[in-house]
């Protein structure tokens, strides 16, 4: 199949473009580089540096004539969409309606959505949260993904365009961005290794649901050949608490730090765990990797990464 994924020069994005490509898909990439790298782009696919808020994407789809869009392109960062909700609303509302207008006008039969399963709930009413749980986003990045969900519902109504909305719980695993706001499995990874300080805000006891990369990366490659349109949870359906992955961190890194707290972030929610038990039923997904062997990749990933600097530093 012919494929547009946006964001593909990101984390989850390259990993799930290796995996279309390794099936046999046409991938062509399309992503502004805001912190997405180019590097992490498979060199099989076609790769655009476009903003989804351009003119030029109509062009593209024209040209390309893809079967899918894939979207993974957002502004991500929870903390930056609370600050300033108005260019988050550009990036992830305007963006993906320029995205979507794009897919009826070229006749593309499905969409798939990087949606979440954290930050569309807010703070739950019960554990693990279903699919019918009460959406009430704490952030706007939230809000934006609850947007796009029902303008989905909208395309779909209207136009026939149908869609999958995978509402991820924590994604970790090789490529994640160890300097952003988000992310603790690939902050911790970094600085430990790195002999830098890791700190848990807070008391530590606030739990996520982690998923690894690679399970979220088949629930992708599953949702292209899925028959209808639907929302579904991925996550592991686990509840595991910071301080926990602070200490299987520093076991497999090897790390002598002692826990550091600081003072709680605002605005984090307590407890966040998905119900997948939609996805196992319906998309026969199921996630595979246990915590404890998605850290061990995770920091291999993060030791040849440094090995990698050194190196090249030393040429
Ligand atoms: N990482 C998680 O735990 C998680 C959880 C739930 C949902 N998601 C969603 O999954 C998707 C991928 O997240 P990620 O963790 O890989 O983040 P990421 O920042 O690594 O990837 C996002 C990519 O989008 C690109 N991008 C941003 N704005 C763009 C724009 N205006 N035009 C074109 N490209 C743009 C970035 O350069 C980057 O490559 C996002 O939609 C995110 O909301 C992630």
């Amino acid at each position: 199949m012919k494929i547009i994924l946006t964001g593909g020069a990101g984390f989850i994005g390259s990993n799930v473009a290796d995996r279309f490509i390794r099936e046999g898909h046409e991938v062509a990439v399309i992503d502004n580089l805001s912190t997405g790298v180019e590097s992490n782009v498979n060199r099989k696919a076609r790769f655009l540096k476009v903003d989804i808020r351009s003119a030029v994407i109509d062009k593209i789809f024209e040209r390309i004539k893809p079967d899918i869009l894939c979207h993974h392109a957002a502004q991500i960062d929870v903390r930056k969409s609370t600050d300033d909700p108005i260019f988050d609303a550009d990036v992830n509302i305007l963006g993906s309606l320029n995205l979507l207008n794009a897919c009826v006008k070229h006749k593309v039969k499905k969409v798939v959505f990087a949606s979440t399963g954290g930050a569309i709930y807010g703070e739950q009413d019960y554990f693990p949260a279903d699919e019918k749980h009460p959406a009430r986003p704490l952030s706007p990045y939230g809000v934006t993904k609850l947007t796009i969900e029902k303008y989905l519902h909208f395309y779909r109504e209207t136009h026939g365009l149908e869609y999958i909305s995978l509402r991820y719980a924590n994604v970790y695993g090789p490529r994640q961005n160890p300097f952003g706001e988000a992310g603790v499995v690939a902050i911790f990874a970094e600085r430990l290794l790195s002999g830098k300080r890791a700190v848990i805000h807070g008391d530590g006891k606030r739990t996520r649901d982690f998923v690894f990369v690679d399970d979220v990366v088949k629930a992708n490659l599953l949702a292209l050949g899925y028959p209808k349109s639907d929302v579904f949870n991925i996550g592991t359906g686990i509840e595991t608490d910071i301080n926990s992955i602070f200490r299987m961190l520093k076991k497999a890194t090897g790390s002598k730090q002692n826990e550091i707290h600081a003072p709680p972030k605002p605005g984090e929610q307590d407890r966040s765990v998905l119900d997948c038990a939609r996805a196992e039923g319906f998309l026969k997904w199921k996630p595979k990797c246990k915590l404890s062997e998605g850290m061990a990749r995770t920091v291999e990933f993060f030791q040849k990464t440094k090995r990698q600097v050194a190196t090249n530093a030393q040429v």
